[in-house]
This record gives C-alpha cells, structure tokens and sequence, in this order.
C-alpha cells in the first residue's frame, strides 16, 4: 500500500480486517519490520485518538514517530501555488512537506475543511499538496472529506461483534452546538458501502452526504423507522453538505436515547469520540452494556497498525 487516504486504497477489506484482528492478539509480531523507520505525523487541529493510537502502532512495529502540531509549534503554511506570500503564512507547502519527506518515511497529516467553500474542502487541497511535495507514503489522518482509520476501525469493530452473518447498520446523524464536517460520515459510509452489511443512513431532510460517498445505502428521515431491527447503531453529528457547512436542524428526537434503542434487535452503539453526552448520546446508552465506544477507540490502534504495515513493506 503506497498511501491511505480512502477505502481505494485498501485491496481487500476484509484482508486488513483480518489483519489487524491478528495484531491485537499478538501486538508485537512484526516488531522487526519498522526499525530504523521514521513515521512523521502532522497535526493540523486537535486529536486525542488518532495521535495516540497512530503512535502506538508505529511504535508496535518498531518505527519511530516525530510529531507536529503544525501552525502552532511550527511556521503557518500556505497551501496555494503562485501566491505572493506577504499574508500571515510563513512557509510555503512546497518547501515544508519536502522537508519533512526528507526526514521520514512515511508521513501523516490531520487537516480539517474549513467548512466555508465546498469546492476547496471537496477538492483535498492540503492531502494533495503534501501528495505532491513529500515524495514519501501518506497516511490520512482525517482529511477536508474523509477519515479512513476511522472507519477501518469502525468495520474491524463490527466484524468483532456482529451476531448475525449481514447486520443491519445505521449511520444516524444526531444534532450538535457546533457545524462538525462530513468526513467521518462520509468515510463511514464509504467503507459500509464495500462491507458485506445492510446500510441504512438516518438524518432529517438537508443532510444528504453527496452521492459518491452515500452510495446505495437506504436513506431514512425518521429515526423511529430506522432504529427498527438494527444490530449497530452509529451516531455522529455532520453539517449540511447541500446547504454547505450550516446546521439546519438541532431536533433532540434525534439524540440517540434508550426509547429509540429498544426498538432495536439488541444493537451495539459506537460512536468514533469525542461526542457530548445528553446531546448526541444520553447517558442511559453510553454508559450501557450496549456502548462499544471504548472497544472501537482500543481498535484504532490495531487499524492503523495494520494499515502502517502495508505500508512498510512497500518500502522494502
Ligand atoms: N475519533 C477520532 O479521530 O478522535 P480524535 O479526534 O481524538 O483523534
């Protein structure tokens, strides 16, 4: 695997699911292959997940990791080409992921849309000029439209406790105080769509996720309908991709509450965290038997492991 920015990159699904639940059971079998390795993350905007569990994995397979958290410990980056840099950036991309590409093996980056122009959040513009310039192995972090290890995570995480052979899976959107971008939705869906599962998406009408990435999953406006015979439910808040970046609705009949849960064939709540309490998720779910949200964040670690894997071996 050359880089991971989307389900695209991954041959086969189920092989790096199975992949990764084999690390889990022995975390340090391939210990030898990331020495004298360097993996660099960068961090355009916070994380908690992803920054420790990308690092444990580098760290399982022997790597070492450099992390930055860019704009705030190092210089501002301009992204455009051909500008007249007399603005508050200080460097310019170009430069900057040819530097850290000289420095590591493979690269990550975190960089979220601005949620302002959907033509320059949808076009990838800060995952394609590091593409450009690092010359090394990307690995997406959660890019302006999507977040890959998330949702690896998050099919590793189904495979782990279905009952059934084909669940019923449910993207429920589930309102928020803050306009939050589609990547993980529309990751999510991205990943379910290639799954062998029955996909449903549940939101009021306005948060459509654009075609490509919703796919042929059943599109549901009434939570109620939704939630009937479902084995996961999957709550996460997104903005309006039509109405681009706004909140059109913040229904608490959305919220996912133990009302809406019974109506389901005894489903496994999961949400990819941080999430609000009593706002997206009650506390009568999240601190259920029926919450694996601590489970699916443990995974990250075997997701990324075994995406850096993949990885690795294509440099040897
Ligand atoms: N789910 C997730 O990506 O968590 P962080 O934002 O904390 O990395």
């Amino acid at each position: 695997m050359q880089n991971f920015t989307s389900v695209k990159d991954a041959y086969n699904i189920q092989n790096l699911v199975n992949e990764a639940l084999l690390m889990k059971k022995t975390p340090y079998a391939d210990k030898h292959i990331g020495k004298n390795r360097t993996l660099g993350l960068l961090f355009f905007n916070s994380s908690l997940r992803t920054r420790l569990s990308t690092q444990k994995a580098a760290q399982n397979l022997g790597m070492e990791v450099m992390i930055m958290n860019v704009g705030a410990d190092s210089w501002q980056l301009e992204m455009n080409e051909g500008v007249i840099m007399n603005g508050d950036k200080a460097e310019h991309i170009s430069e900057a992921a040819a530097v850290v590409g000289s420095y590591c093996d493979i690269v990550g980056v975190r960089s979220f849309p601005g949620l302002v122009d959907r033509e320059l959040d949808y076009s990838e513009q800060v995952l394609n000029q590091f593409l450009k310039y690092t010359g090394r192995p990307f690995l997406s972090l959660e890019s302006a439209t999507r977040h890959p290890l998330q949702s690896l995570t998050d099919l590793i995480t189904i495979n782990e406790f279905k009952t059934v052979e084909r669940p019923k899976v449910v993207l429920t959107w589930a309102p928020h105080v803050k306009a939050l971008p589609q990547c993980v939705p529309n990751s999510f869906s991205e990943w379910m769509n290639r799954a062998d599962v029955d996909f449903t998406i549940a939101h009021p009408k306005g948060y459509e996720l654009a075609p490509e990435f919703a796919g042929n999953a059943k599109i549901c406006y009434d939570p109620k309908e939704a939630y009937e015979g479902a084995d996961f439910i999957y709550a996460k808040n997104w903005s309006s991709y039509q109405d681009y970046g706004k909140i059109l609705s913040s229904d608490p009949a959305w919220m996912v509450d133990a009302a809406k849960m019974s109506l389901t064939n005894n489903a496994k709540f999961m949400h990819c965290l941080p999430v609000r309490r009593n706002l997206v998720v009650a506390d009568e779910v999240i601190d259920s038997p029926n919450s694996i949200v601590i489970q699916q964040a443990g995974n990250r670690v075997w997701a990324a492991q075994a995406v850096l894997k993949e990885m690795i071996l294509t440099l040897m």
